[in-house]
């Protein structure tokens, strides 16, 4: 069932149920953080690898302290920066967070939501929500209440309806070591913006000492092969037989060409990462064999969308 019955989720996830929930990102699967029942639901229904840990979802800062053992201060001026928002910080748990929800590690990924709906859900219950994305694992993100209805809306009993998700790609995850900000995950908040509004440094190094197991590589994907090519125009012309969707980041005349989707009028990346996962399920539903893109402006939250097409592409 869809509707935007906030006290109804509630009375749900205490019975221990799921509900897909809105957030400023990307729809999650929802579940109470500290029954192991639901938690192992969300695993089942997402078909998901039981080695892939869960983000502990809370209303505000202060509730998020009772779930870590310490908060670096360049933790909490992040946080208290940027939340609610979509920045998920990783921190060490205390023992109220179960293994099952940190697949065994000894630190939790934690964020506040920004989305009305779902912090008046999580200001009425008095549990955290651990909340996946409302997907089957390793497919496309649900940006709407319908992309979840369509993958998993029947095996759950609710769907929180909260609108289309203002920002459309999964939060920023982020650890500090030694005093700086390292990205496990590029999301909807750029590095730019962190180092701007904190000016806190973001650590280069490339070999991160934590990973998040999540992010395999073949992961957002498509059920036709994407592919990230140089030149769209290029590749048409030496593959003429062809039959492909098309996915330009900004408008552009192209009549002699069918299946064309436009993720911005003209190259907004904002609007870009918004549409990204409507408009690959769109070209997904196409009456053709594959899906093209060129590569992004790596800047801003372009970086988070060309993490997501690799991903999508498998390379
Ligand atoms: O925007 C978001 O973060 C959305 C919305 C629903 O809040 N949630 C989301 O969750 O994207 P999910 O489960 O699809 O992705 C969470 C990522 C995974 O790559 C997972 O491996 C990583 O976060 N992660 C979670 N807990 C972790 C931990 N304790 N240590 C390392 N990585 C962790
Ligand atoms: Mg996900």
């Amino acid at each position: 069932m869809i509707g935007n019955d906030v006290a109804h989720a509630a009375r749900l996830l205490e019975q221990g149920k799921l509900v897909a929930i809105p957030t400023e990102t990307v729809y999650g699967l929802a579940g109470n953080a500290l029954d192991i029942n639901a938690i192992g639901e969300i695993y089942l229904v997402k078909n998901r690898p039981i080695f892939n840990p869960l983000i502990l979802h809370v209303p505000n800062l202060e509730i998020a302290q009772k779930y870590v053992t310490h908060f670096p201060k360049e933790a909490l001026k992040l946080a208290r920066q940027f939340w609610p928002g979509s920045l998920s910080i990783l921190l060490p748990k205390s023992e109220l967070v179960q293994d099952i929800v940190t697949a065994g590690s000894s630190h939790v990924v934690i964020r506040v939501p920004n989305h009305p709906l779902t912090l008046k859900l999580l200001n009425s219950i008095d549990f955290p929500l651990v909340a996946p994305s409302a997907n089957i694992s390793n497919t496309v993100s649900p940006t709407s209440a319908d992309h979840v209805q369509n993958g998993i809306g029947n095996q759950i009993d609710y769907i929180l309806d909260g609108g289309k998700c203002p920002i459309g790609i999964e939060s920023t995850i982020i650890s500090i070591e030694n005093g700086q900000v390292q990205v496990l995950r590029e999301g909807g908040i750029s590095q730019e913006k962190i180092i701007k509004m904190s000016g806190l440094p973001i650590s280069g190094s490339t070999k991160k000492s934590i990973q998040t197991p999540g992010q395999l590589k073949k992961h957002y994907a498509t059920q036709k092969p994407l592919h990230i090519v140089e030149s769209i125009s290029d590749y048409l012309t030496e593959n003429p037989t062809q039959n492909c969707s098309i996915l330009y980041y900004e408008e552009r005349d192209n009549h002699d060409i069918e299946h064309i989707h436009f993720l911005s009028k003209d190259y907004d990346l904002s609007e870009i990462a918004n549409q990204l996962f409507a408009l690959m399920r769109l070209a997904d539903q196409d009456p053709t064999d594959c899906i093209l893109i060129e590569p992004v402006k790596l800047e801003g939250i372009g970086r988070a969308v060309d993490d997501r097409l690799r991903r999508a592409a498998n390379i």
